[in-house]
């Protein structure tokens, strides 16, 4: 529950794969929403939130299905506008007495295009201009009576009732989904529907940030926090927020396995214990790491070495703190959206490399995480508004194994050396060519592989080495970034004038599916 009041939006979650995309729209509004799952919200809950409006999402049940999910009656007594979605619309619809039936024929998945009767309806203005719209669907059952005082005033060939209202008491409802892309202008009926129900657009990134302070302090109270920092943006950004709100309380803990870029380690340090002046511990263990690594190169055996390893030095670095209580983590939204779950309530998962492979429950620590409300480009701004370096908050995301995972075959230091110096060859170019933020993420990998070249008047027998470059929207598939010819020779040119050990280049133009964005 939120400590700084601000008006409030509530979305009732009834498990769509999308709810998440409905705060998106909203924050794009500067509206301040909360999600809860449809089996937490009571009448006391209603109360205590004093919600200003209430949306309520798809989901994947039936309302004609015995015990699916149900909103709580009270809420269509609260006198504030609901705007309903696709099962909600459904749920509303049966609860305030009209009927749903299983659509017969009239599933509709995908894009269909909903026209608009010629009734005004607040709620479309500057929508349906020429009266037709696309939209996207995702539904099995249809409204097939309206509940008393609502009206009709869109249909599309398979939804009799894609947009309905009782406009007397600012009840809407739609079948389609307003909050997704393949609905170009679904964000107009978010729009329209914060306008009509009074919000102000005051929930901004400062307001996040003051917020979450609050929140930090009330959680945590006099408790010692640990974070482990990576040098990645969310890492980085969530221990800036933590120490604006705990001060000394919170350490950090960077764990250096001899794995990262150039000049990475010095970054990290100079900027947390110099510029933010935090505790911090830099574990440097490369020699342990490197060690352990020699001549593995079977890609699971060394991930699964340095997984291991990673827990247990930032166990002991973290023990040394001694008695903290909270283990402070930068997991996201995304991270956390395996949403709500039928029988028990928001079912969250956190993604291994997120949760730094099991260490609360092995730790017996409770978790601080306040990024887990932001998307990714929303940490980025919060982490300008905390005054982190632009360098620093554009960064493309780093895999935790770090350069082992680009250097396929057995990992040595000079290979890593070379690896380091041609990385940094390429991404300066891409930064000097402007290219670096139309990319999702740029690197070098290393082959366990030399070729014969001729430099001057002499051979050469040295590494070759591939450049990858890929444009995503979240890493889970990708496509290879077209650089010019140019850019490409030029860039092939400097790497192997510059760095001693590479002969060759190579540019990797495979897209994920079927490649995967790193090597290993
Ligand atoms: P792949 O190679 O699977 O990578 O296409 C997808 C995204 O995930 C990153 N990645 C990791 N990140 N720990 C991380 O924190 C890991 O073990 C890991 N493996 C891959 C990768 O850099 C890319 O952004």
């Amino acid at each position: 529950m939120s400590i700084i009041s601000h008006d409030r939006l509530l979305i009732i979650d009834f498990g769509s794969q999308v709810t998440q995309l409905i705060a998106r729209r909203l924050r794009e509004l500067n509206v301040y929403c909360e999600i809860h799952p449809f089996q937490k919200v009571d009448a006391a809950f209603l109360r205590d939130f004093a919600p200003k409006a209430v949306i309520l999402s798809g989901g994947p049940a039936s309302v004609l299905t015995e015990g699916s999910p149900r909103a709580p009656e009270a809420l269509f007594g609260l006198g504030v506008p609901i705007l309903a979605i696709c099962y909600g619309q459904q749920v509303m619809m049966q609860q305030l007495g009209g009927q749903v039936t299983r659509g017969h024929g009239t599933a509709e998945f995908g894009r269909a295009y909903v026209t608009t009767a010629h009734k005004k309806l607040d709620i479309l203005d500057g929508w349906f201009e020429n009266g037709l719209e696309q939209v996207w669907m995702s539904h099995g059952d249809n409204v097939s009576k309206l509940a008393p005082g609502f009206d009709v005033y869109g249909t599309s060939p398979n939804a009799p009732y894609a947009i309905t209202a009782d406009p007397s008491r600012h009840f809407y409802a739609v079948q389609f989904h307003p909050e997704v892309h393949h609905t170009p202008n679904g964000a107009k009926l978010y729009e329209n529907f914060v306008k009509l129900a009074g919000f102000t657009g005051d929930w901004t990134m400062g307001a996040y940030r003051e917020q979450a302070i609050a929140a930090i302090r009330e959680q945590v109270g006099d408790a010692k926090v640990i974070c482990g920092l990576s040098g990645g943006v969310d890492s980085s950004v969530a221990a800036v927020l933590i120490h604006e709100a705990i001060g000394e309380q919170l350490t950090c803990v960077f764990v250096d396995h001899g794995l990262l870029r150039q000049g990475e380690a010095e970054e990290v340090v100079t900027m947390f214990r110099d510029h933010y002046n935090m505790p911090l511990i830099h574990a440097d263990e490369q020699d342990l790491f490197l060690t352990a690594l020699d001549g593995q190169s079977d890609p699971e055996t060394k991930r699964k070495i340095i997984g291991k390893l990673f827990i247990e030095v930032f166990e002991n670095h973290a023990k040394s703190v001694g008695g903290a209580k909270f283990l402070a983590q930068g997991t996201l939204y995304p991270d956390v959206i395996e949403s709500v779950s039928f029988s028990g309530g928001p079912s969250v998962t956190i993604k291994s490399h997120h949760n730094v492979g099991g260490l609360p429950e092995r730790m017996h620590m409770k978790l601080v995480e306040p990024l887990r409300e932001l998307f990714k480009d929303e940490v980025r701004e919060l982490g300008r508004e905390l005054g982190l370096p632009e360098s620093f908050v554009g960064r493309h995301p780093f895999p935790g194994p770090g350069l082992a995972i680009r250097c396929p075959g057995k990992i040595t230091r000079p290979k890593l050396e070379i690896l380091r110096k041609a990385d940094a060859v390429y991404i300066d170019q891409i930064r000097k060519h402007g290219l670096y933020d139309e990319i999702w993420q740029a690197f070098v990998a290393i082959l366990p592989v030399r070729t014969v070249g001729v430099m001057g008047d002499g051979r050469t027998y040295d590494y070759a080495c591939a450049l990858r470059a890929v444009t995503s929207v979240d890493g889970m598939t990708a496509d290879y970034y077209p650089f010019t010819h140019d850019f490409l020779g030029e860039t092939a040119t400097r790497i192997i004038n510059e760095v001693e050990g590479i002969n060759r280049v190579t540019y990797d133009i495979t897209s994920k599916p079927p490649g995967t964005i790193e090597w290993e």
